[in-house]
């Protein structure tokens, strides 16, 4: 069935580990990752952008996610990704979503309360939770100071008074990731006494680590050695992420580890093979590759095999 987080996140945070959260965008992308949530037995969310529902329209992927739990039996957390407006996650309650993202957190501080809240209430209505974002989690083109940086970083306080004033289920913050292959420009780094003033004053409370990719360089080196031109990626290191994980972050976000398996298995695929032009090849190739990438992090990344 489709399920909300509420007990995932629960026992994710009792037990110390986290629950990935893998953005959506395609029928061989949902089922490889849910194969590999089914053979190692793990809680699963599946999370659909703005982006991708314009891509893909909204009811194909709804139908292709109902079609995994039907196929599998997992219980899967449909959640929308960043979403920016009060209609975008009313359309998407109203859809049947069993958790959304109100993303306010490019706005003041007040009004991503009063946006924040009015989602709430309306999702809370509807036995639907809500994930909000407070502190600015830096994006592929921010080219921003370690000093300005700092400042965008979620402020402990105001993390307390936010979730106290919203009622808001979970709460992404900002503690040095962004989105995309490109998280940093020296040594990578996450502010962790941070989150532990954060999580001091929200104890028990799930927090949410948005770009959370590795970037992991096996695929990375597989685009580029099979045409593709990708340089300075780095991520996150998978250690860095277990001990997330292991304190209070109990959904990791992971986007741009699939893109990147899905481009090099298919770079590689299609080099390898140039009289082919099946498209069911180069995308199953691809589907194996975010399988055994999933079943990589929920093993040894997120912690959760054998939590269902
Ligand atoms: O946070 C961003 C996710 O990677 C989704 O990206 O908006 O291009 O679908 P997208
Ligand atoms: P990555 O770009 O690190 O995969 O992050 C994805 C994300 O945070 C989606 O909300
Ligand atoms: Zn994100």
């Amino acid at each position: 069935p489709l399920v909300t987080s509420k007990e995932l996140f629960k026992k994710a945070y009792e037990g110390g580990y986290a629950i990935g959260a893998f953005n959506v965008n395609n029928m061989e992308i949902i089922q490889g990752i849910v194969e590999a949530a089914k053979e190692e037995n793990s809680p699963l969310i599946l999370q659909v952008s703005a982006g991708a529902r314009k891509y893909a329209r909204p009811v194909y992927l709804k139908k292709l996610v109902e079609a995994a739990v039907e196929d599998t039996g997992l219980p899967v957390v449909l959640h929308l990704d960043h979403g920016e407006s009060f209609e975008i996650c009313k359309a998407c309650i109203d859809d049947g979503f069993t958790s959304v993202m109100i993303d306010g957190s490019k706005l003041p501080f007040e009004e991503n309360i009063t946006l924040t809240k009015k989602v709430v209430d309306y999702a809370h209505e509807h036995g639907v939770v809500v994930e909000a974002e407070l502190g600015r989690i830096g994006g592929v083109e921010d080219n921003i100071s370690v000093g300005e940086r700092e400042a965008t970083f979620t402020d402990p306080d105001q993390a307390l008074e936010f979730v106290e004033r919203t009622g808001v289920d979970s709460l992404a913050i900002a503690i040095g990731t962004s989105h995309g292959a490109y998280k940093f420009k020296g040594e990578p780094y996450l502010d962790f006494k941070r989150l532990e003033e954060i999580m001091k004053r929200l104890p028990g409370f799930p927090l949410v680590l948005h770009g959370a990719s590795t970037v992991l360089p096996e695929f990375v080196e597989a685009c580029n050695k099979y045409g593709g031109s990708i340089h300075s990626a780095k991520g996150v290191p998978e250690e860095m992420l277990r001990k997330a994980a292991s304190l209070g972050i109990c959904k990791i976000n992971i986007d741009t580890d699939l893109r990147l398996a899905m481009t090099a298995m298919i770079r590689k695929y299609l080099a390898e093979n140039p009289s082919e032009f099946d498209p069911r090849k180069y995308l199953g190739a691809a589907r194996e590759a975010i399988k055994e990438m999933v079943k990589h992090k929920i093993r040894n990344v997120l912690g959760s095999s054998n939590k269902l």
